[in-house]
């Protein structure tokens, strides 16, 4: 290739790259760059500390990057022989004091915020006189999350909390089951659920709404579809929610309440949400259905089947409640058909 031929390939490809380089921040939404907007205090610190150390990458890139550029622009070779020596230089004392002691003082900087900020993010608000404080089990599974109330109310995949109040979740995972991780990106940082250990995080809503997260932990096939919400409300409106949902259960009305939660969340990921069988086997009109004994023996222990795969005890933590709630939405929706 001629020498200008070359030279022009390499600026339209610079050209490109850099085009690229550029639009992919607006293209990825909120500018590819800023985390969400945080709605608990502990997702607050979390993102004052992602600014505080990003103003000290961007110094340093523009530091290191513009100093290359200036030196490749400033020294490149010119007229000058190929075999010609540059200046002889040894040492600056200046220049290596400098080198040594800016980035102690970044590192200072850094480690001193996050370890000021750290119990911020970390420990739960203690309850006090004001506001209450609510406790919740979440338990991650392939591939829901479960969600257990002080007063024994269930609820898959959607968490409702009263508005401004500390809510302290201790997160786990049944002993049969993977790691999981739950998230809720503007209600503070990840926390893993592990099988047989109990994790703790919490946070307080800041404003009503709806706020979504997901399971951010590789944990199997259906990995993508661990999608969960949590939906803030007001004291009052969230009381009556947990009150009704556990009355609900104990007096096996909570067919179209839990059971429904159970089958998107824990059955219909696998199964199809019609039941028309996905990853999972068919379950529209089949017979187990009808067989309250055979349904509940399927839940509690899953099934092996050689060559295909295994269906995971989803219910074997169950109370016999939620395995009513179940039953009786599918046969409900599906026992009929065939
Ligand atoms: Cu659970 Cu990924």
């Amino acid at each position: 290739m001629h020498a200008p031929v070359r030279k022009l390939s390499l600026v339209v490809v610079g050209a490109v790259l850099g085009a690229l380089i550029a639009a992919s921040p607006a293209l990825a939404g909120n500018a590819g760059f800023a985390p969400v907007t945080p709605d608990s205090p502990n997702a607050h610190t979390i993102t004052d500390a992602y600014w505080f150390i990003t103003g000290f990458a961007l110094f340093v890139l523009v530091g290191v990057e513009g100093l290359l550029v200036t030196f490749i622009v400033r020294y490149r070779r010119r007229n000058r022989a190929r075999d010609a020596e540059g200046p002889q230089i040894h040492g600056s004392t200046r220049l290596e004091n400098m080198w040594t002691l800016i980035p102690v003082v970044i590192l200072v900087a850094v480690a001193a915020f996050v370890f000021v900020k750290l119990p911020g993010i970390k420990n739960v608000p203690s309850a006090n006189a004001a506001a209450g404080r609510l406790e919740v089990t979440v338990s991650g599974q392939q591939f829901s999350w479960q969600f257990t109330y002080p007063n024994g109310a269930v609820a898959i995949d959607h968490l409702r909390v009263p508005l401004g109040e500390p809510v302290h979740l201790t997160v786990t995972a049944p002993n049969w089951d993977v790691i999981h991780s739950w998230w809720i990106p503007a209600l503070g940082g990840k926390i893993d659920a592990i099988p047989g250990r109990l994790n703790h995080t919490w946070f307080t809503a800041r404003k009503l709404g709806t706020f979504s997260g997901r399971c951010a932990e590789l944990c199997g096939v259906q990995h993508a579809a661990m999608l969960m919400t949590v939906e803030v409300l007001p004291r009052d409106q969230f009381e009556q929610w947990e009150a009704r949902r556990a009355q609900q259960q104990t007096s096996g009305t909570a067919r179209d309440t839990l059971g429904e939660e159970e089958w998107t969340g824990s059955c219909g990921k696998c199964h199809g949400l019609a039941g028309q069988g996905l990853y999972g086997p068919r379950i529209a009109g089949s017979g187990t259905l009808q067989d309250e004994t055979a349904l509940t023996k399927l839940l509690r222990n899953g099934l092996e089947r050689p060559g295909r795969p295994a269906m995971p005890p989803v219910g074997r933590e169950w109370s016999q409640d939620q395995l009513d709630a179940l039953g009786a939405y599918l046969k409900e929706r599906f026992g009929s058909q065939s």
